[in-house]
């Protein structure tokens, strides 16, 4: 295929530069044609607008493909771990043994909330929702670590390392700090033997006796980080690529970016499938009733479609079947799983969801993973965040060595035209 492409507006040709990725995808390079032409291009939501070139992660959504650093996920989540998959996320390459040991260690050593953020979460309104306390934490942690979050890019790229850790480190403290605060609980002391996931659980669950998690639990949980770890540019990683553009350290950024995340038709469709499922189950419904609905455009299937997948959402087939293995291991039955199970199966035999190629996506079965595992229905979010973090860090990252210019899309304005101030007593 030709490097150049043609636009003719006219009588005019404007010659666009074709951008060619290493995985065969084609674009037109559009960022002159304005100056040449006067003309902007217009795209609704971004659906076909490449705002970077960027090396993290690779997804070929009609052939359900997602890939971090060119590994496949499906080999990643058989192989690899959480905090091994931060590593090559930020990096670029599968991290040695000592290399992981020494994070792992820096992550755990960095847990530890400062004195001030724990009061912050403490004086939060007692209403305010987990991912609001989280952005507000994130945004309080960069505060005690004013050597982190310098708002100097040179700075804050030399620091990369540091503050990466301890946000990772941090973020499920705030969490667990939250959910016992909520409870007028404490945290347990912490148990040095504890991995990154049983830390975790340890800290929202345990007590201070430090009963034995159950490896089938933390190893569902480290799963269920390890898929969420990195999407390229959906909705909280473009907010937070759009924030670190202007120059904002990775805890502003990364607050952004849960903010982005909370939404329904984002992170928060986790939340909104549990929802979903429970009240199928009370009205006595199987699920047919409510694909009814939802053909109907009356409800949405919440965990179904993506922008990107027209296919089966790759992550959504691993946690299928670890939701079977999670819930044997803990010993639960679950109606709403049962349901679920019926809307996949009626949803991908039905017309109105085969020609909108619409398929269950990553939290279609992870909140039945979470809920059976002991987590507030509102906390589901927080994990999904908790997840995404090492893919925001990643893109902060590679916006900070290598992004040209502050992201700033153009509009076409559809308002008023010019007319003169009306005075109050004549409006
Ligand atoms: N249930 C019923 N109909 C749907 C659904 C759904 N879940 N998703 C899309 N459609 C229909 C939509 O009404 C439209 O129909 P028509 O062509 O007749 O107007 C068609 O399918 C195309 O949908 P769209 O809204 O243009 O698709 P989008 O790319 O703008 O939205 C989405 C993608 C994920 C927001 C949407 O599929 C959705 O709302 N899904 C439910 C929420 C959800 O599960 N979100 C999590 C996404 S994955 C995790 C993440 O990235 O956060």
């Amino acid at each position: 295929m030709s490097n150049q492409a043609n636009l003719t507006i006219g009588d005019q040709a404007f010659p666009l530069n074709v951008i060619v990725g290493t995985e065969d995808e084609h674009a037109l390079d559009i960022s002159t044609l304005r100056k040449d032409s006067k003309f902007i291009t217009y795209d609704d939501g971004y659906g076909n607008t490449g705002s970077c070139e960027s090396s993290i992660t690779f997804i070929d959504g009609d052939k359900g493909i997602l890939r971090y650093r060119g590994f496949d996920i499906s080999e990643l989540a058989e192989k690899s771990n959480f905090l091994e998959s931060c590593l090559l996320l930020f990096n670029g390459e599968l991290p040695t043994t000592s290399a992981i040991e020494n994070f792992k260690l820096q992550v755990s050593s960095m847990s530890a909330l400062p004195a001030d953020v724990e009061s912050m979460i403490e004086s939060m309104p007692s209403t305010t929702h987990p991912m609001g306390i989280l952005g507000a934490a994130l945004q309080a942690l960069g505060g005690s670590f004013p050597k982190l979050s310098t708002n100097t890019r040179p700075a804050d790229v030399e620091s990369f390392d540091e503050a990466a850790a301890l946000i990772l480190g941090a973020i499920p403290s705030i969490a667990a700090k939250h959910y016992r605060s909520s409870r007028n609980e404490s945290i347990p002391s912490r148990r040095g033997n504890h991995n990154y996931c049983e830390n975790f659980l340890h800290m929202m669950f345990g007590n201070e006796d430090g009963q034995s998690i159950d490896p089938a639990v933390s190893n569902a949980l480290d799963l269920i980080f390890l898929l969420h770890a990195d999407h390229e540019q959906n909705c909280s990683t473009s907010t937070c690529r759009m924030i670190a553009s202007g120059g904002a350290n990775a805890f502003a950024s990364l607050a952004g970016a849960v903010s982005a995340l909370w939404g329904p038709l984002h992170g928060g469709a986790n939340m909104a499938v549990i929802k979903m499922l429970n009240e199928i189950h009370s009205a006595g419904d199987d699920g047919s009733q409510f694909i009814q609905s939802a053909k109907e455009g009356k409800s949405r299937l919440m965990g179904f479609g993506h922008r990107v997948y027209r296919n089966y959402d790759p992550r959504a087939k691993i946690l299928k079947s670890a939701c079977d293995q999670a819930l044997t291991a803990l010993g639960v039955e679950s109606p709403i799983l049962d349901i679920a199970r019926n809307l996949e199966r009626s949803a991908l035999q039905d017309e109105y969801f085969i020609q909108r190629k619409l398929y269950p996506n990553v939290d279609f079965y992870s909140g039945i993973i979470l809920q059976a595992m002991g987590f507030p229905t509102d906390m589901f979010t927080v994990l999904f965040a908790i997840g995404r973090a090492p893919g925001w860090l990643s893109h902060w990252k590679e916006i900070a060595t290598h992004g040209k210019r502050i992201h700033r899309p153009r509009q076409i304005y559809q308002g008023s035209i010019h007319r003169p101030y009306i005075e109050l007593g004549n409006r």
